[in-house]
């Protein structure tokens, strides 16, 4: 199967029904995407496909065909939530905070409390009880540049 990870051109021989988190993790050796729940649920899994948050536990591979995928890894070290999940204690165990920043990369700049917490209405997280991590959004979209906006936050693609 063809397609763009993280910028690259690679072609991956897995199953095509296998699911995209596992071939990530298995066959691409990206185990910064990580699984929660399994079903759908959780968003621990978010991957960006053509850039919109998706859940990949959901995602059999075959549909990544020629599309472009990003990981947390495929994310630029001097992004500003690279810093300020550390900064604002957006992060505790971990399992959640792939997948919240990369859901968090598809919000507008300057977000509001309430755009935020719909963006990341399907990601999870057991630990921070979540202010932390809209702090660190909040400051960090503040520092990002304007970039286009995705225009359906609320209804995640599950595929
Ligand atoms: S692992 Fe929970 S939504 Fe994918
Ligand atoms: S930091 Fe542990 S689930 Fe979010």
């Amino acid at each position: 199967m063809r397609f763009t990870l993280n910028g690259q051109r690679v072609d991956v021989a897995a199953h095509p029904m296998k699911r995209l988190l596992d071939v990530l993790r298995e066959d691409c050796g990206l185990t910064g995407t990580k699984e929660g729940c399994g079903e759908g649920e959780c968003g621990a899994c978010t991957v960006l496909i053509d850039g919109q948050p998706i859940n990949s536990c959901l995602v059999p591979f075959a549909q990544v065909h020629g599309a472009r995928v990003t990981t947390i890894e495929g994310l630029d070290r001097s992004h500003p939530l690279q810093t300020t999940f550390v900064t604002e204690g957006g992060a505790q165990c971990g399992i959640c905070t792939p997948g919240m920043i990369l859901a968090a990369t598809a919000l507008p700049s300057n977000a509001s409390l309430d755009q935020i917490r719909e963006g990341l209405a399907g990601n999870l997280c057991r630990c921070t009880g979540y202010t932390g991590i809209y702090r660190a959004i909040r400051k960090a979209s503040r520092r990002k540049p304007q970039r286009t906006q995705r225009t359906v936050n609320r209804g995640r693609t599950r595929r």
